[in-house]
């Protein structure tokens, strides 16, 4: 195997590659004078599996991740794992008004044009990988932060809205803590309304879970409340910490007492690594592939 990290996910390519003790490959990426992406995978031939590790996100990304494919493909790749860390669009899947695209379904067809398999991370919306044009499987990133948060003294685990109430409960479950979610309404674009929690939270050290944090709105509403009704503390986790403008100054300025994301996007405060989730997957995958004797 061979591991092919874009410029959205060098560092997680790398971890991966290490885990899975092969060979990682950091594909150059540069950029013509018209702006036009230019990536090379240096070497002569691949001849192997590869997996590529790229996010979505920026939108340059989208399209390194598509020329990338395309050379593993020409180098002779025996098969291509596309690893999507953190995959956009996701949260337009369907057609709220309309004159709109459905960009997630899209995006899911273009990106798997030329690979065998794709896996992502936390996808806003499961029903997506049904558009890849190859198996998909979205892989979970509870295991990784319940084990970052299990000794840090959390006595709650709350998912800021319905949508994310689930990954509260496999939070919860893996640390041995309560769970709950609270009740969210999206006001704009920026702003959200959050009710207050039905669970006692007086004297509490919470933790919020959520998929993504990108405004920030919906994590500073969630812990004005909690703060309210009395939480001795309020830590954050995401998956995918997208922080746009200056989100991350705002929040861990603010009211929330730690703040974290895993490092399906690479910033500061990604210090919760999916690589062994990736692994997990990738080596049950190979074992079920392996000829029986
Ligand atoms: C919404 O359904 C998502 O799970 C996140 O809660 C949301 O995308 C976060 O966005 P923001 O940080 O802009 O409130």
């Amino acid at each position: 195997m061979i591991v092919i990290g874009g410029s959205s996910s060098r560092d997680l390519a790398k971890e991966l590659a290490m885990i899975m003790d092969c060979k990682c490959i950091l594909a150059s990426s540069t950029r013509f004078p018209d702006g036009e992406c230019y990536t090379r995978i240096e070497g002569d031939s691949l001849k192997d599996d590869v997996v590529i590790v790229q996010n979505t996100y920026p939108d340059t990304s989208i399209i390194e991740m598509i020329l990338i494919q395309d050379a593993a493909k020409r180098m002779g790749a025996k098969s291509i794992t596309l690893v999507i860390p953190y995959f956009g669009y996701a949260r337009q899947d369907r057609i709220f008004k309309p004159g709109e695209p459905e960009s997630a379904k899209v995006m899911a067809r273009h990106l798997s044009l030329a690979c065998d398999r794709v896996y992502t991370v936390d996808i806003h919306k499961e029903g997506v990988l049904k558009n890849f044009k190859c198996p998909a499987k979205d892989l979970k990133a509870s295991g990784a932060i319940a084990d970052y948060f299990k000794d840090k003294g959390i006595d709650l685990v709350l998912a800021p809205d319905a949508g994310a109430a689930d990954r509260a409960k496999d939070v919860g479950t893996r640390m041995g803590v309560p769970y709950d979610y609270l009740e969210k309404v999206r006001l704009s674009g920026t702003e959200v309304k959050i009710a207050p929690a039905k669970m006692d939270c007086f004297g509490k050290n919470v933790l919020i879970v959520d998929d993504i944090i990108a405004t920030g709105g919906t994590i500073t509403a969630a812990t004005v409340q909690l703060k309210e009704a009395g939480a001795q503390s309020v830590s954050v986790a995401c998956t995918h910490g997208v922080f746009t403008g200056d989100a991350i100054q705002r929040l861990t300025g603010g009211n929330i007492d730690a703040l974290l994301c895993c490092n399906t996007l690479e910033n500061k405060l990604s210090n919760i690594s999916v690589a062994s989730t990736v692994a997990e997957e990738l080596k049950k995958r190979m074992k079920r592939r392996r000829p029986r004797k």
